[in-house]
Protein backbone atom coordinates (compact mmCIF):
# COMPACT_ATOMS: atom_id res chain seq x y z
CA UNK A 1 0.00 0.00 0.00
CA UNK A 2 2.64 2.40 0.78
CA UNK A 3 6.23 3.09 -0.38
CA UNK A 4 7.44 5.08 1.85
CA UNK A 5 6.36 7.90 4.85
CA UNK A 6 5.26 11.12 4.29
CA UNK A 7 8.47 12.99 5.45
CA UNK A 8 10.24 10.18 4.05
CA UNK A 9 9.06 11.85 0.40
CA UNK A 10 12.56 14.07 -0.72
CA UNK A 11 14.12 15.69 -3.75
CA UNK A 12 15.97 12.09 -4.13
CA UNK A 13 12.49 10.81 -5.38
CA UNK A 14 12.07 13.53 -7.78
CA UNK A 15 10.44 11.60 -11.09
CA UNK A 16 9.79 8.66 -8.82
CA UNK A 17 6.33 7.67 -8.25
CA UNK A 18 5.37 6.72 -4.53
CA UNK A 19 2.74 5.80 -2.58
CA UNK A 20 1.75 7.72 0.80
CA UNK A 21 -0.83 7.04 3.35
CA UNK A 22 -1.90 9.47 5.87
CA UNK A 23 -4.24 12.10 7.72
CA UNK A 24 -5.36 15.93 6.02
CA UNK A 25 -3.66 18.11 7.61
CA UNK A 26 -4.94 20.97 5.42
CA UNK A 27 -6.67 21.47 2.58
CA UNK A 28 -6.08 24.31 0.59
CA UNK A 29 -8.12 25.38 -2.86
CA UNK A 30 -6.04 27.44 -5.02
CA UNK A 31 -8.74 28.32 -8.04
CA UNK A 32 -8.68 25.17 -9.71
CA UNK A 33 -6.31 23.30 -8.02
CA UNK A 34 -5.95 21.56 -4.86
CA UNK A 35 -3.42 21.13 -2.36
CA UNK A 36 -3.19 18.68 0.47
CA UNK A 37 -0.75 18.36 3.79
CA UNK A 38 -0.91 14.93 4.20
CA UNK A 39 0.78 14.08 7.76
CA UNK A 40 1.92 10.78 9.22
CA UNK A 41 4.15 9.88 12.28
CA UNK A 42 7.42 10.90 9.93
CA UNK A 43 6.40 14.04 8.59
CA UNK A 44 4.33 16.46 6.19
CA UNK A 45 4.00 16.05 2.35
CA UNK A 46 2.44 18.22 -0.50
CA UNK A 47 0.12 16.52 -2.64
CA UNK A 48 -1.13 18.19 -5.93
CA UNK A 49 -4.28 17.58 -7.31
CA UNK A 50 -4.51 18.67 -11.07
CA UNK A 51 -7.71 19.28 -12.74
CA UNK A 52 -6.88 17.74 -15.65
CA UNK A 53 -7.20 14.23 -13.48
CA UNK A 54 -10.69 14.86 -12.88
CA UNK A 55 -12.39 11.95 -11.46
CA UNK A 56 -9.58 12.24 -8.24
CA UNK A 57 -10.34 16.05 -8.38
CA UNK A 58 -13.77 15.22 -7.44
CA UNK A 59 -12.75 13.30 -4.67
CA UNK A 60 -10.33 15.77 -3.60
CA UNK A 61 -12.95 18.76 -3.83
CA UNK A 62 -14.60 16.47 -1.13
CA UNK A 63 -12.25 15.98 1.68
CA UNK A 64 -11.19 17.59 4.68
CA UNK A 65 -9.13 17.90 7.92
CA UNK A 66 -8.41 14.48 9.26
CA UNK A 67 -9.52 12.25 6.47
CA UNK A 68 -7.20 9.48 5.78
CA UNK A 69 -6.04 9.29 2.48
CA UNK A 70 -4.19 6.81 -0.09
CA UNK A 71 -2.59 8.55 -2.56
CA UNK A 72 -0.46 7.56 -5.48
CA UNK A 73 1.59 10.07 -7.63
CA UNK A 74 4.75 11.59 -9.50
CA UNK A 75 7.07 13.15 -6.92
CA UNK A 76 8.48 17.00 -8.70
CA UNK A 77 10.02 19.70 -7.61
CA UNK A 78 8.35 22.34 -6.59
CA UNK A 79 8.03 25.59 -8.86
CA UNK A 80 10.22 28.69 -7.95
CA UNK A 81 8.74 30.27 -4.82
CA UNK A 82 7.01 27.73 -3.50
CA UNK A 83 9.40 26.41 -1.69
CA UNK A 84 9.33 25.80 2.01
CA UNK A 85 12.97 25.38 3.56
CA UNK A 86 10.88 24.85 6.93
CA UNK A 87 10.07 21.57 6.04
CA UNK A 88 12.23 18.44 4.99
CA UNK A 89 9.87 17.62 2.16
CA UNK A 90 9.80 21.40 1.49
CA UNK A 91 11.51 20.94 -1.80
CA UNK A 92 8.70 18.91 -3.69
CA UNK A 93 5.30 17.71 -3.81
CA UNK A 94 3.79 14.96 -5.23
CA UNK A 95 1.03 14.72 -8.28
CA UNK A 96 -1.60 12.76 -7.13
CA UNK A 97 -2.31 10.11 -10.15
CA UNK A 98 -4.54 7.99 -7.64
CA UNK A 99 -6.80 8.62 -4.51
CA UNK A 100 -8.65 6.69 -2.16
CA UNK A 101 -10.21 7.78 1.04
CA UNK A 102 -9.49 4.66 3.50
CA UNK A 103 -12.03 6.72 5.78
CA UNK A 104 -13.54 10.32 6.44
CA UNK A 105 -13.84 12.03 9.52
CA UNK A 106 -15.76 14.79 11.52
CA UNK A 107 -14.43 18.19 12.10
CA UNK A 108 -11.70 17.51 14.97
CA UNK A 109 -12.38 18.60 18.17
CA UNK A 110 -9.40 21.24 18.30
CA UNK A 111 -7.48 22.41 15.65
CA UNK A 112 -3.95 20.28 15.83
CA UNK A 113 -2.15 23.54 15.71
CA UNK A 114 -3.49 25.12 18.62
CA UNK A 115 -1.38 25.83 21.16
CA UNK A 116 -4.27 27.01 23.51
CA UNK A 117 -6.55 23.66 24.05
CA UNK A 118 -7.70 22.98 27.47
CA UNK A 119 -6.06 19.90 28.69
CA UNK A 120 -9.25 18.02 29.77
CA UNK A 121 -9.97 18.73 26.13
CA UNK A 122 -7.05 16.97 25.11
CA UNK A 123 -7.07 14.28 27.32
CA UNK A 124 -10.70 13.39 25.77
CA UNK A 125 -9.84 13.22 23.03
CA UNK A 126 -6.50 12.18 23.45
CA UNK A 127 -6.31 9.90 20.14
CA UNK A 128 -6.56 13.07 18.16
CA UNK A 129 -4.08 15.07 20.19
CA UNK A 130 -1.55 12.41 20.67
CA UNK A 131 -1.64 12.92 16.09
CA UNK A 132 -0.27 16.23 16.88
CA UNK A 133 3.62 16.18 15.64
CA UNK A 134 5.07 18.05 19.41
CA UNK A 135 3.20 14.56 21.37
CA UNK A 136 4.60 12.42 18.63
CA UNK A 137 8.07 13.37 19.18
CA UNK A 138 7.26 13.36 22.90
CA UNK A 139 6.21 9.66 23.18
CA UNK A 140 9.06 8.36 20.54
CA UNK A 141 11.44 9.65 22.78
CA UNK A 142 10.18 7.99 25.42
CA UNK A 143 10.43 5.20 23.37
CA UNK A 144 13.83 5.78 22.47
CA UNK A 145 14.86 6.24 26.38
CA UNK A 146 13.67 2.85 27.35
CA UNK A 147 15.70 1.16 24.61
CA UNK A 148 18.91 2.87 25.36
CA UNK A 149 18.39 2.39 29.07
CA UNK A 150 17.92 -1.25 28.28
CA UNK A 151 20.46 -1.93 25.94
CA UNK A 152 23.15 -0.24 28.69
CA UNK A 153 21.63 -2.70 31.19
CA UNK A 154 21.68 -5.49 28.95
CA UNK A 155 25.07 -4.98 28.03
CA UNK A 156 25.76 -5.00 31.87
CA UNK A 157 24.51 -8.28 32.92
CA UNK A 158 21.08 -7.17 34.10
CA UNK A 159 18.48 -9.84 33.64
CA UNK A 160 14.62 -8.24 32.62
CA UNK A 161 12.78 -10.05 35.56
CA UNK A 162 9.14 -9.31 36.20
CA UNK A 163 7.46 -9.10 39.80
CA UNK A 164 3.42 -9.14 40.40
CA UNK A 165 0.78 -6.62 40.29
CA UNK A 166 -1.60 -8.03 42.25
CA UNK A 167 0.41 -8.64 45.35
CA UNK A 168 0.60 -7.39 49.49
CA UNK A 169 1.11 -3.53 50.04
CA UNK A 170 4.66 -2.28 49.69
CA UNK A 171 5.34 0.71 51.82
CA UNK A 172 6.54 3.49 49.83
CA UNK A 173 4.31 6.17 52.20
CA UNK A 174 1.39 6.56 49.36
CA UNK A 175 -2.08 4.76 49.91
CA UNK A 176 -2.28 1.61 47.97
CA UNK A 177 -4.60 1.14 45.48
CA UNK A 178 -6.44 -2.36 46.40
CA UNK A 179 -8.16 -5.02 44.54
CA UNK A 180 -11.16 -7.10 46.28
CA UNK A 181 -10.37 -10.88 46.03
CA UNK A 182 -13.21 -12.73 44.42
CA UNK A 183 -12.06 -16.39 45.54
CA UNK A 184 -10.97 -14.92 49.12
CA UNK A 185 -14.18 -13.26 50.52
CA UNK A 186 -13.09 -9.92 52.32
CA UNK A 187 -9.54 -9.73 50.78
CA UNK A 188 -7.57 -7.99 49.01
CA UNK A 189 -4.66 -7.42 47.03
CA UNK A 190 -2.68 -4.22 46.83
CA UNK A 191 -1.13 -2.98 43.81
CA UNK A 192 2.45 -2.13 44.11
CA UNK A 193 3.63 1.29 44.84
CA UNK A 194 7.00 -0.34 43.93
CA UNK A 195 8.57 -3.74 43.19
CA UNK A 196 10.89 -3.26 46.46
CA UNK A 197 10.47 -6.47 48.10
CA UNK A 198 10.71 -8.39 44.97
CA UNK A 199 13.59 -6.99 43.95
CA UNK A 200 14.96 -7.96 47.43
CA UNK A 201 13.73 -11.75 46.99
CA UNK A 202 15.23 -11.90 43.63
CA UNK A 203 18.80 -10.94 45.22
CA UNK A 204 18.46 -13.90 47.34
CA UNK A 205 17.35 -16.07 44.66
CA UNK A 206 20.69 -15.00 43.38
CA UNK A 207 20.03 -13.22 40.01
CA UNK A 208 22.67 -10.34 41.03
CA UNK A 209 21.90 -8.03 38.76
CA UNK A 210 18.20 -7.06 37.92
CA UNK A 211 16.26 -4.47 36.12
CA UNK A 212 12.38 -3.92 35.00
CA UNK A 213 10.61 -1.26 33.38
CA UNK A 214 7.73 -1.13 35.60
CA UNK A 215 4.34 0.37 36.37
CA UNK A 216 4.04 1.51 39.90
CA UNK A 217 0.68 2.54 41.66
CA UNK A 218 0.48 5.26 43.84
CA UNK A 219 -3.20 7.03 45.65
CA UNK A 220 -1.32 10.36 46.10
CA UNK A 221 -1.95 13.92 46.32
CA UNK A 222 -1.18 14.43 42.50
CA UNK A 223 0.94 17.32 40.97
CA UNK A 224 2.58 18.20 38.08
CA UNK A 225 5.37 15.62 38.27
CA UNK A 226 3.32 12.88 39.75
CA UNK A 227 0.68 10.66 38.47
CA UNK A 228 -0.98 7.61 40.18
CA UNK A 229 0.74 5.09 38.18
CA UNK A 230 3.87 5.86 36.42
CA UNK A 231 6.71 3.71 35.03
CA UNK A 232 10.13 3.07 36.90
CA UNK A 233 12.90 1.51 36.00
CA UNK A 234 13.78 -0.29 38.96
CA UNK A 235 16.88 -1.80 39.47
CA UNK A 236 18.50 -3.92 42.41
CA UNK A 237 22.46 -5.96 42.40
CA UNK A 238 24.05 -7.57 44.87
CA UNK A 239 27.67 -7.28 46.29
CA UNK A 240 27.86 -3.84 45.41
CA UNK A 241 28.12 -0.86 47.42
CA UNK A 242 26.45 2.74 47.12
CA UNK A 243 29.95 3.80 45.07
CA UNK A 244 29.73 0.69 42.55
CA UNK A 245 26.11 1.62 42.29
CA UNK A 246 25.92 5.36 41.86
CA UNK A 247 29.04 5.40 39.51
CA UNK A 248 27.47 2.58 37.46
CA UNK A 249 23.78 4.75 37.06
CA UNK A 250 25.93 8.03 36.34
CA UNK A 251 27.57 5.80 33.52
CA UNK A 252 23.96 5.27 32.56
CA UNK A 253 22.76 8.21 32.56
CA UNK A 254 25.74 9.64 31.08
CA UNK A 255 25.11 7.36 28.42
CA UNK A 256 21.64 8.36 27.77
CA UNK A 257 21.95 12.15 27.41
CA UNK A 258 24.99 11.70 25.21
CA UNK A 259 22.70 8.92 22.73
CA UNK A 260 19.45 10.84 22.92
CA UNK A 261 20.11 14.84 23.30
CA UNK A 262 23.86 14.78 22.23
CA UNK A 263 24.55 16.11 25.68
CA UNK A 264 27.58 15.67 27.62
CA UNK A 265 27.47 15.20 31.45
CA UNK A 266 30.44 15.33 33.64
CA UNK A 267 30.83 13.17 35.30
CA UNK A 268 31.17 11.95 39.15
CA UNK A 269 28.25 14.26 39.96
CA UNK A 270 27.93 16.24 42.83
CA UNK A 271 27.24 14.65 45.88
CA UNK A 272 25.69 16.65 48.83
CA UNK A 273 24.72 15.55 52.42
CA UNK A 274 20.89 15.79 53.01
CA UNK A 275 21.38 18.67 55.43
CA UNK A 276 23.46 20.76 53.66
CA UNK A 277 21.36 20.84 51.11
CA UNK A 278 18.76 21.90 53.24
CA UNK A 279 20.76 24.77 54.90
CA UNK A 280 22.20 25.72 51.82
CA UNK A 281 19.24 25.40 48.99
CA UNK A 282 16.32 24.81 51.65
CA UNK A 283 15.79 21.23 50.15
CA UNK A 284 16.58 18.03 49.35
CA UNK A 285 16.33 18.61 45.76
CA UNK A 286 18.06 21.69 44.67
CA UNK A 287 17.94 23.16 41.69
CA UNK A 288 21.91 24.00 41.47
CA UNK A 289 21.25 25.82 37.98
CA UNK A 290 20.13 28.72 40.30
CA UNK A 291 22.94 30.30 41.20
CA UNK A 292 21.45 31.45 44.86
CA UNK A 293 22.21 29.72 48.32
CA UNK A 294 20.74 30.70 51.65
CA UNK A 295 22.53 31.83 53.99
CA UNK A 296 22.26 31.27 57.76
CA UNK A 297 22.34 33.94 60.27
CA UNK A 298 20.83 31.82 63.12
CA UNK A 299 23.53 32.58 65.42
CA UNK A 300 23.86 36.08 65.15
CA UNK A 301 20.23 36.97 65.88
CA UNK A 302 20.23 35.58 69.15
CA UNK A 303 20.22 38.03 70.95
CA UNK A 304 18.55 40.85 68.94
CA UNK A 305 15.67 42.72 70.05
CA UNK A 306 13.25 42.00 67.64
CA UNK A 307 11.36 38.96 68.92
CA UNK A 308 10.35 37.61 65.06
CA UNK A 309 13.97 36.80 64.71
CA UNK A 310 15.42 36.21 68.20
CA UNK A 311 13.21 33.45 69.58
CA UNK A 312 13.30 31.12 66.37
CA UNK A 313 17.19 31.94 66.58
CA UNK A 314 16.59 31.08 70.51
CA UNK A 315 14.60 27.95 69.69
CA UNK A 316 17.15 24.89 69.09
CA UNK A 317 14.35 23.32 66.26
CA UNK A 318 14.84 26.80 64.84
CA UNK A 319 16.44 28.72 62.14
CA UNK A 320 17.23 32.45 60.55
CA UNK A 321 18.38 32.41 57.52
CA UNK A 322 18.48 34.80 54.64
CA UNK A 323 18.08 34.67 50.63
CA UNK A 324 20.25 37.47 48.71
CA UNK A 325 18.43 38.83 45.75
CA UNK A 326 20.75 40.22 43.11
CA UNK A 327 19.17 43.66 41.57
CA UNK A 328 16.38 43.01 44.22
CA UNK A 329 16.41 46.18 45.70
CA UNK A 330 13.76 47.42 42.22
CA UNK A 331 10.90 45.16 43.59
CA UNK A 332 8.25 46.95 44.14
CA UNK A 333 6.24 46.83 47.48
CA UNK A 334 3.26 44.79 45.06
CA UNK A 335 6.35 42.38 44.11
CA UNK A 336 7.23 42.00 47.79
CA UNK A 337 3.47 41.53 49.05
CA UNK A 338 3.36 38.59 46.63
CA UNK A 339 6.33 37.01 47.38
CA UNK A 340 5.22 36.53 51.12
CA UNK A 341 1.93 35.71 49.81
CA UNK A 342 3.81 32.92 48.17
CA UNK A 343 5.88 31.47 51.45
CA UNK A 344 2.98 31.80 53.29
CA UNK A 345 1.84 28.78 51.35
CA UNK A 346 4.46 26.97 53.06
CA UNK A 347 3.83 28.46 56.38
CA UNK A 348 5.63 31.31 57.28
CA UNK A 349 4.70 34.05 59.17
CA UNK A 350 6.05 36.78 57.35
CA UNK A 351 8.52 37.78 54.72
CA UNK A 352 11.10 40.53 56.51
CA UNK A 353 13.19 42.20 53.88
CA UNK A 354 15.95 44.66 54.08
CA UNK A 355 16.65 46.61 50.92
CA UNK A 356 20.39 47.63 49.64
CA UNK A 357 20.16 50.81 48.61
CA UNK A 358 22.68 53.77 48.19
CA UNK A 359 20.98 56.84 47.70
CA UNK A 360 21.97 60.71 49.39
CA UNK A 361 18.49 60.18 51.90
CA UNK A 362 19.75 57.27 53.07
CA UNK A 363 22.69 57.22 54.78
CA UNK A 364 23.29 53.73 55.93
CA UNK A 365 22.37 52.10 52.24
CA UNK A 366 19.85 50.18 53.65
CA UNK A 367 16.06 50.48 53.83
CA UNK A 368 13.67 48.22 55.82
CA UNK A 369 10.98 48.56 58.48
CA UNK A 370 13.19 46.05 60.70
CA UNK A 371 16.29 48.49 60.70
CA UNK A 372 15.11 49.63 63.89
CA UNK A 373 15.05 46.55 65.65
CA UNK A 374 18.46 45.29 65.29
CA UNK A 375 21.82 46.68 66.62
CA UNK A 376 24.47 47.90 64.40
CA UNK A 377 26.60 45.09 64.38
CA UNK A 378 24.28 42.83 63.61
CA UNK A 379 23.34 44.69 60.53
CA UNK A 380 26.87 45.28 59.71
CA UNK A 381 27.64 41.24 60.06
CA UNK A 382 24.64 40.45 57.38
CA UNK A 383 26.05 42.64 54.68
CA UNK A 384 28.96 40.60 55.40
CA UNK A 385 28.22 37.49 55.26
CA UNK A 386 25.55 37.54 52.72
CA UNK A 387 28.37 40.05 50.69
CA UNK A 388 25.15 42.61 49.68
CA UNK A 389 26.09 45.34 47.70
CA UNK A 390 23.76 48.34 45.69
CA UNK A 391 20.26 47.60 44.50
CA UNK A 392 20.53 43.74 46.08
CA UNK A 393 17.56 42.50 49.02
CA UNK A 394 17.88 40.21 51.64
CA UNK A 395 14.76 38.16 52.33
CA UNK A 396 14.57 36.62 55.39
CA UNK A 397 13.13 33.45 56.97
CA UNK A 398 12.46 32.62 60.33
CA UNK A 399 10.84 30.01 61.97
CA UNK A 400 10.96 26.42 63.06
CA UNK A 401 13.92 24.92 60.67
CA UNK A 402 11.43 23.12 58.68
CA UNK A 403 9.59 25.60 57.91
CA UNK A 404 12.10 28.29 56.88
CA UNK A 405 13.54 25.75 54.97
CA UNK A 406 10.24 25.35 52.36
CA UNK A 407 9.82 28.73 52.40
CA UNK A 408 13.06 29.77 51.26
CA UNK A 409 13.68 27.01 49.41
CA UNK A 410 10.77 27.57 47.30
CA UNK A 411 11.41 31.30 47.05
CA UNK A 412 15.02 30.27 46.23
CA UNK A 413 13.62 28.83 42.73
CA UNK A 414 10.82 31.24 42.59
CA UNK A 415 12.70 34.09 42.65
CA UNK A 416 15.53 32.38 40.09
CA UNK A 417 12.84 31.69 37.65
CA UNK A 418 10.99 34.97 38.16
CA UNK A 419 14.09 37.11 37.58
CA UNK A 420 15.61 34.88 35.01
CA UNK A 421 18.77 33.66 36.96
CA UNK A 422 18.42 29.80 35.91
CA UNK A 423 21.62 29.39 34.23
CA UNK A 424 20.73 26.62 30.75
CA UNK A 425 22.02 23.45 30.57
CA UNK A 426 21.75 19.84 32.56
CA UNK A 427 22.51 19.99 36.49
CA UNK A 428 22.54 16.77 38.11
CA UNK A 429 23.91 15.64 41.48
CA UNK A 430 22.85 13.26 44.30
CA UNK A 431 21.76 13.40 47.66
CA UNK A 432 23.04 11.58 50.37
CA UNK A 433 23.23 10.86 53.85
CA UNK A 434 19.65 11.26 54.57
CA UNK A 435 18.15 10.60 58.29
CA UNK A 436 16.96 6.68 58.59
CA UNK A 437 13.48 8.91 60.32
CA UNK A 438 11.63 11.57 60.43
CA UNK A 439 9.25 12.43 63.30
CA UNK A 440 5.63 12.18 62.32
CA UNK A 441 4.12 14.51 64.55
CA UNK A 442 0.64 13.32 63.76
CA UNK A 443 1.00 9.74 64.73
CA UNK A 444 3.73 10.47 67.18
CA UNK A 445 6.33 8.00 66.19
CA UNK A 446 9.27 7.85 63.68
CA UNK A 447 8.31 7.07 60.20
CA UNK A 448 10.72 5.73 57.10
CA UNK A 449 12.24 8.92 55.35
CA UNK A 450 12.79 6.43 52.53
CA UNK A 451 11.67 2.97 53.13
CA UNK A 452 12.31 0.80 56.14
CA UNK A 453 14.33 -1.65 54.10
CA UNK A 454 16.64 0.90 53.58
CA UNK A 455 20.38 0.13 56.05
CA UNK A 456 21.65 2.53 58.00
CA UNK A 457 24.84 3.90 58.43
CA UNK A 458 25.23 2.62 61.98
CA UNK A 459 27.07 -0.72 62.78
CA UNK A 460 24.31 -2.89 65.01
CA UNK A 461 20.80 -2.64 66.02
CA UNK A 462 21.74 -1.82 69.47
CA UNK A 463 23.11 1.60 67.94
CA UNK A 464 20.01 2.09 65.53
CA UNK A 465 17.99 1.66 68.70
CA UNK A 466 19.55 3.37 70.97
CA UNK A 467 19.38 6.52 69.39
CA UNK A 468 17.23 7.11 66.12
CA UNK A 469 17.21 10.53 65.60
CA UNK A 470 20.45 10.51 64.63
CA UNK A 471 20.18 7.65 62.52
CA UNK A 472 21.83 7.68 59.22
CA UNK A 473 21.01 6.00 56.66
CA UNK A 474 22.75 4.11 53.13
CA UNK A 475 20.23 5.87 50.92
CA UNK A 476 20.50 8.09 47.67
CA UNK A 477 19.09 10.14 45.32
CA UNK A 478 19.22 11.25 41.76
CA UNK A 479 18.06 15.21 41.42
CA UNK A 480 18.14 16.84 37.80
CA UNK A 481 17.63 20.30 37.65
CA UNK A 482 15.14 20.30 40.81
CA UNK A 483 13.77 17.20 40.28
CA UNK A 484 14.19 13.90 42.13
CA UNK A 485 14.18 11.89 39.25
CA UNK A 486 15.46 8.06 41.16
CA UNK A 487 15.91 7.05 44.65
CA UNK A 488 17.28 3.94 45.87
CA UNK A 489 19.79 2.71 48.61
CA UNK A 490 21.83 0.11 50.11
CA UNK A 491 19.24 -2.69 51.83
CA UNK A 492 19.43 -4.31 55.25
CA UNK A 493 20.29 -7.75 54.78
CA UNK A 494 20.24 -9.11 58.29
CA UNK A 495 17.65 -10.15 59.88
CA UNK A 496 18.42 -8.59 63.20
CA UNK A 497 18.59 -5.16 62.10
CA UNK A 498 15.48 -5.07 59.84
CA UNK A 499 13.49 -6.17 63.23
CA UNK A 500 15.40 -2.92 64.48
CA UNK A 501 13.74 -1.22 61.96
CA UNK A 502 10.49 -2.34 62.57
CA UNK A 503 10.72 -1.22 66.37
CA UNK A 504 11.69 2.03 66.25
CA UNK A 505 8.90 2.01 63.43
CA UNK A 506 6.72 0.48 66.26
CA UNK A 507 5.40 -2.85 63.96
CA UNK A 508 5.25 -5.23 66.63
CA UNK A 509 6.81 -8.43 65.53
CA UNK A 510 3.45 -9.53 65.02
CA UNK A 511 2.30 -7.14 62.68
CA UNK A 512 5.85 -7.29 61.20
CA UNK A 513 5.21 -11.29 60.43
CA UNK A 514 1.95 -10.58 59.09
CA UNK A 515 3.04 -7.96 56.76
CA UNK A 516 6.98 -9.15 55.93
CA UNK A 517 7.47 -12.52 57.19
CA UNK A 518 8.63 -13.42 53.81
CA UNK A 519 11.00 -10.96 53.75
CA UNK A 520 12.24 -11.74 57.17
CA UNK A 521 12.67 -15.70 56.20
CA UNK A 522 14.42 -14.37 53.21
CA UNK A 523 16.95 -12.56 55.36
CA UNK A 524 17.85 -15.14 56.95
CA UNK A 525 18.27 -17.88 54.03
CA UNK A 526 21.17 -16.64 52.44
CA UNK A 527 20.32 -12.82 51.22
CA UNK A 528 23.59 -11.41 50.18
CA UNK A 529 24.28 -7.61 50.82
CA UNK A 530 22.52 -5.65 47.93
CA UNK A 531 21.59 -2.34 46.75
CA UNK A 532 19.53 -0.48 44.22
CA UNK A 533 17.54 2.16 42.88
CA UNK A 534 14.35 3.33 41.14
CA UNK A 535 14.02 5.96 38.18
CA UNK A 536 10.71 7.65 37.74
CA UNK A 537 11.18 6.91 33.79
CA UNK A 538 7.84 9.72 33.05
CA UNK A 539 9.68 12.57 35.49
CA UNK A 540 13.22 11.35 33.09
CA UNK A 541 11.56 12.33 29.80
CA UNK A 542 9.75 15.08 30.94
CA UNK A 543 12.66 17.02 31.24
CA UNK A 544 14.55 15.22 28.79
CA UNK A 545 11.63 16.40 26.42
CA UNK A 546 11.76 19.94 27.77
CA UNK A 547 7.64 19.11 28.85
CA UNK A 548 6.24 21.06 31.79
CA UNK A 549 3.98 17.86 32.96
CA UNK A 550 4.74 14.23 33.15
CA UNK A 551 0.86 13.81 31.63
CA UNK A 552 2.50 15.08 28.52
CA UNK A 553 4.51 12.17 28.15
CA UNK A 554 2.23 10.05 29.36
CA UNK A 555 0.30 8.41 26.12
CA UNK A 556 -3.17 8.34 28.26
CA UNK A 557 -2.64 9.99 31.71
CA UNK A 558 -5.01 10.70 34.48
CA UNK A 559 -6.15 14.15 35.41
CA UNK A 560 -5.33 15.77 39.05
CA UNK A 561 -7.96 14.35 40.32
CA UNK A 562 -7.27 10.82 39.20
CA UNK A 563 -9.41 9.93 36.72
CA UNK A 564 -9.44 9.25 33.12
CA UNK A 565 -11.36 11.84 30.87
CA UNK A 566 -10.84 9.20 27.73
CA UNK A 567 -12.43 6.55 28.86
CA UNK A 568 -14.75 8.03 32.03
CA UNK A 569 -12.66 5.10 34.38
CA UNK A 570 -13.22 5.29 37.45
CA UNK A 571 -16.40 4.35 37.13
CA UNK A 572 -19.54 2.87 39.26
CA UNK A 573 -19.31 -1.14 39.44
CA UNK A 574 -22.59 -3.36 38.91
CA UNK A 575 -24.81 -5.14 41.59
CA UNK A 576 -23.91 -8.72 40.42
CA UNK A 577 -19.48 -7.94 40.12
CA UNK A 578 -20.13 -6.15 43.57
CA UNK A 579 -21.33 -9.37 45.08
CA UNK A 580 -19.25 -11.68 43.65
CA UNK A 581 -16.83 -9.48 45.18
CA UNK A 582 -19.03 -9.75 48.88
CA UNK A 583 -18.80 -5.61 48.72
CA UNK A 584 -21.48 -3.99 49.55
CA UNK A 585 -21.05 0.10 48.91
CA UNK A 586 -21.88 2.58 51.65
CA UNK A 587 -24.77 4.27 51.83
CA UNK A 588 -24.35 7.31 49.44
CA UNK A 589 -21.44 6.38 48.08
CA UNK A 590 -23.40 5.72 44.61
P1 LIG B 1 10.86 6.16 45.26
O1 LIG B 1 9.61 6.11 46.03
O2 LIG B 1 11.84 7.27 45.58
O3 LIG B 1 11.71 4.83 45.46
O4 LIG B 1 10.52 6.20 43.73
C1 LIG B 1 11.56 6.22 42.75
C2 LIG B 1 11.30 7.32 41.72
O5 LIG B 1 10.01 7.20 41.14
C3 LIG B 1 9.51 8.47 40.79
N1 LIG B 1 8.16 8.64 41.39
C4 LIG B 1 7.08 9.08 40.72
N2 LIG B 1 6.92 9.48 39.46
C5 LIG B 1 5.68 9.85 39.08
N3 LIG B 1 4.58 9.83 39.86
C6 LIG B 1 4.69 9.42 41.14
N4 LIG B 1 3.60 9.38 41.90
C7 LIG B 1 5.98 9.03 41.63
N5 LIG B 1 6.45 8.58 42.81
C8 LIG B 1 7.76 8.34 42.66
C9 LIG B 1 10.49 9.50 41.32
C10 LIG B 1 11.30 8.72 42.32
O6 LIG B 1 12.60 9.22 42.44
N6 LIG B 1 11.54 1.19 45.80
C11 LIG B 1 12.18 2.50 45.85
C12 LIG B 1 13.43 2.54 45.04
C13 LIG B 1 14.58 1.80 45.65
O7 LIG B 1 14.81 1.95 46.85
O8 LIG B 1 15.27 1.10 44.89
C14 LIG B 1 11.22 3.54 45.33
O9 LIG B 1 10.17 3.29 44.79
O10 LIG B 1 11.31 9.93 40.26
P1 LIG C 1 5.53 42.03 62.39
O1 LIG C 1 6.32 42.41 63.61
O2 LIG C 1 4.70 40.81 62.51
O3 LIG C 1 4.77 43.21 61.79
O4 LIG C 1 6.62 41.69 61.29
C1 LIG C 1 7.62 42.58 60.88
C2 LIG C 1 8.23 42.08 59.61
O5 LIG C 1 8.73 40.75 59.81
C3 LIG C 1 7.25 42.00 58.44
O6 LIG C 1 7.95 42.39 57.28
C4 LIG C 1 6.89 40.55 58.39
O7 LIG C 1 6.61 40.15 57.04
C5 LIG C 1 8.18 39.89 58.86
N1 LIG C 1 7.95 38.58 59.49
C6 LIG C 1 7.01 38.22 60.38
N2 LIG C 1 7.12 36.91 60.72
C7 LIG C 1 8.18 36.45 60.02
C8 LIG C 1 8.83 35.19 59.91
N3 LIG C 1 8.43 34.13 60.61
N4 LIG C 1 9.90 35.08 59.08
C9 LIG C 1 10.33 36.15 58.39
N5 LIG C 1 9.77 37.36 58.45
C10 LIG C 1 8.71 37.52 59.24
Amino acid sequence: MRTHYCGQVTESLIDQDVSVCGWVNRRRDHGGIIFVDLRDRDGIVQVVFDPEQSEIFEIAEQIRNEFVLHVTGRVRARPQGTINPDLPTGQIEVVASALTVLNDSQTPPFQLDDEDVHEETRLRHRYVDLRRPFMQERIRTKAAVYRALRSFLDAHGFLDIETPILTRATPEGARDYLVPSRTQAGSFFALPQSPQLFKQLLMASGFDRYYQIVRCFRDEDLRADRQPEFTQLDIETSFMNEDDILSLMEDMICDLFAGILDVTLEKPFPRIRYADALHRYGSDKPDLRIPLELVDVTELMREVEFKVFREPACDPQGRVAVLKVPGGAALTRKQIDEYTDFVTQYGAGGLAYIKCVRAADIPSGLQSPILKFLPEEVIAQLVERTVASDGDLLFFGADKKQIVDAALGALRVRVGHDLDLVEPGWQPLWVVEFPMFEWDAEAKGWSALHHPFTAPTCAGPEELLSNPEEALSRAYDMVLNGTEVGGGSVRVHKAEMQAAIFEVLQIDPKRAEEKFGFLMRALTCGMPPHGGIAFGLDRLVMLMTGSQSIRDVIPFPKTQNATCPLTDAPSPADEKQLQELHIRLRPGTH
